[in-house]
């Protein structure tokens, strides 16, 4: 997809496809009224009709309008007009795609520039507005027997410029906004591999390769390196499965020497079968997905090192599938982390918490100015907050406000639960300086909690992307969340928000 910026009056755009925008109830937006006046009356002729209305999410196409120099025209419904924000915006963006994906056009105008929400002189819009259309158009099909016909797709998209924006901004909102799509689809594809395929050694393979492509240097740890370091807690949960667990650290080093750089952890469990203490069956194809803490990280790397952010950023990604076996862990085992903590693991189907521990004690030596582990971690987080927000718990306010502030700008929103020292006695164990569970009440709380033992030499935060990572149903794939938060936050860091 190639994207830019177009000027001139609407009806003058040479296109496949003109995109003009109509408010409830049938109201024309500047673009729209030029398109009516050009065409002596086409637009209101067909409002008036009631085959648009301008309700939120509607489209209707038009071929060859009189006086209109585009192919087509599509009227997108923008809903009512005082209501009209950023997210009303993206989502009339995505509708358009949507129905511009099944048509002949392989190249778009989107003339809703006017319509945009003003803040930052509309070039946060045209970022969001960048990432939707390939959100859209995302596709899997590594694995489909039916690859999509490329001859004919949407190729090109232009947008009309915002009034307050400068032309230079606006390229670069779209160049940031096109770099977050590819790494939401990098991420969404990691997701939606099958666990016989995206094993902890191809995700390892990813890393090395984002690497060689990016700059980025990689390295993998193997279990003999982890054995050195005293990894026990990360090891006992791929004690029960043939793949060899990996650790993956990567390092973005584009920001000042003497800076230090914003640690991102993501839980790489490449299937979560629960191990000995195992899942139901039901849905249990969805515990593919539970890499996609560390998936997002690739593609958080990915995004900034495309768009060469001057900061300095290191991913880590602790991978392993969690299997039960004759050698795996028991319920009661106790192991020792890193940190020189003991863990008795009364239940194998908490393994995240194990993996990202000693990731979490490695993250030390880069003696971070802030660390942010991402992990679909529990089930609790689904019950406390659905499908829409993300969990977030930290031990510090100004970054915990900070990537709130992140989700909210990217329409990638998480939301606080606090890990007050109260919920702390729940992980309390007669054998061991802690167990890996809390019991019910909290369990995304007394998670972080156990975390939290283990990030008490820098700034952190956890954010919990059970509920929002991927869809279940039969729209079922990953979402790339929380990779648009995680991008916000670190274009804000590196001042380029
Ligand atoms: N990966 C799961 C969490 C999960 C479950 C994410 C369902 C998304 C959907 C995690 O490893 C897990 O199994 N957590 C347990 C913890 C419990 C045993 C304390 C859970 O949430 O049930
Ligand atoms: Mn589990
Ligand atoms: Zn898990």
């Amino acid at each position: 997809m190639e994207f830019s910026i177009k000027s001139g009056s609407p009806e003058k755009l040479r296109t496949g496809a003109l995109i003009v925008g109509i408010y409830e109830s049938r109201k024309l937006t500047a673009a729209a009224a030029a398109l009516d006046a050009a065409s002596k009356g086409r637009i209101g002729e067909i409002t008036g009709s009631g085959d648009m209305e301008g309700k939120a999410g509607s489209t209707l196409l038009l071929h060859k309008l009189p006086g209109v120099a585009a192919e087509r025209v599509l009227l997108v419904g923008l809903g009512k007009e005082k209501e009209f924000g950023a997210r009303e915006y993206r989502d009339a963006v995505a509708a358009a795609v949507r129905a511009l994906r099944d048509t002949g056009a392989s190249d778009a105008v989107c003339a809703l520039a006017d319509e945009a929400p003003r803040k930052s002189g509309g070039a946060r819009a045209l970022r969001q507005a960048a990432s939707a259309v390939l959100d859209v158009l995302y596709r899997y099909d590594t694995h489909a027997r039916h690859k999509k016909d490329e001859s004919r797709a949407l190729a090109k998209m232009a947008f009309t410029l915002p009034k307050k924006c400068s032309a230079s901004a606006a390229e670069e909102a779209l160049v940031q906004g096109a770099a977050i799509g590819h790494a939401v689809a990098f991420t969404k594809t990691l997701g939606n591999l099958p666990p016989n395929v995206c094993t902890p050694t191809y995700l390892a393979e990813q890393a090395l390769e984002l690497g060689r492509k990016s700059g980025i240097a990689v390295t993998v740890l193997e279990r003999a390196d982890m054995q050195k370091l005293g990894m026990g807690s990360l090891l006992s949960v791929s004690a029960g499965t043939r793949q060899p667990p990996k650790f993956i650290a990567m390092e973005y080093r584009a920001g000042k020497k003497a800076d230090a750089p914003v640690v991102l952890v993501g839980k790489g469990v490449t299937f979560d079968s629960g191990g000995i203490s195992l899942k139901p069956g039901e849905g249990m194809d969805e515990m593919k997905y539970d890499m996609c803490g560390g998936a997002s990280v690739l593609g958080t790397l990915q995004a900034i090192a495309a768009m060469k952010l001057p900061i300095n950023v290191v991913g880590l990604i602790p991978t392993v599938e969690n299997m039960p076996g004759g050698a795996a862990t028991r319920p009661g085992d106790v192991v020792k982390s890193m940190s020189g903590q003991t863990i008795e693991i009364l239940n194998t189907d908490a393994e995240g918490r194990l993996i990202l521990c000693d990731a979490l004690t490695y993250a030390e030596r880069f003696e971070p100015a802030c660390v942010v582990d991402i992990a679909t971690l529990t089930g609790a987080c689904i019950i406390a907050l659905g499908h829409v927000t993300s969990g977030l718990m930290a031990n510090d306010d100004a970054l915990a406000d900070e990537l709130l502030a992140a989700g909210q700008s990217a329409l990638d929103r998480a939301w606080r639960l606090p890990i007050w020292d109260d919920y702390q006695e729940q992980l309390k164990s007669n054998f061991a300086d802690m167990g890996n569970i809390g019991g019910r009440p909290a369990g995304s709380i007394t998670a972080a909690c156990f975390l939290s033992r283990f990030t008490k030499k820098y700034k952190w935060a956890h954010l919990d992307i059970a509920g929002t990572a991927w869809k279940s149903g039969k729209d079922k794939g990953a979402t790339g969340r929380p990779v648009p938060l995680l991008v916000n936050f670190l274009l804000e860091r590196a001042g380029k928000l």
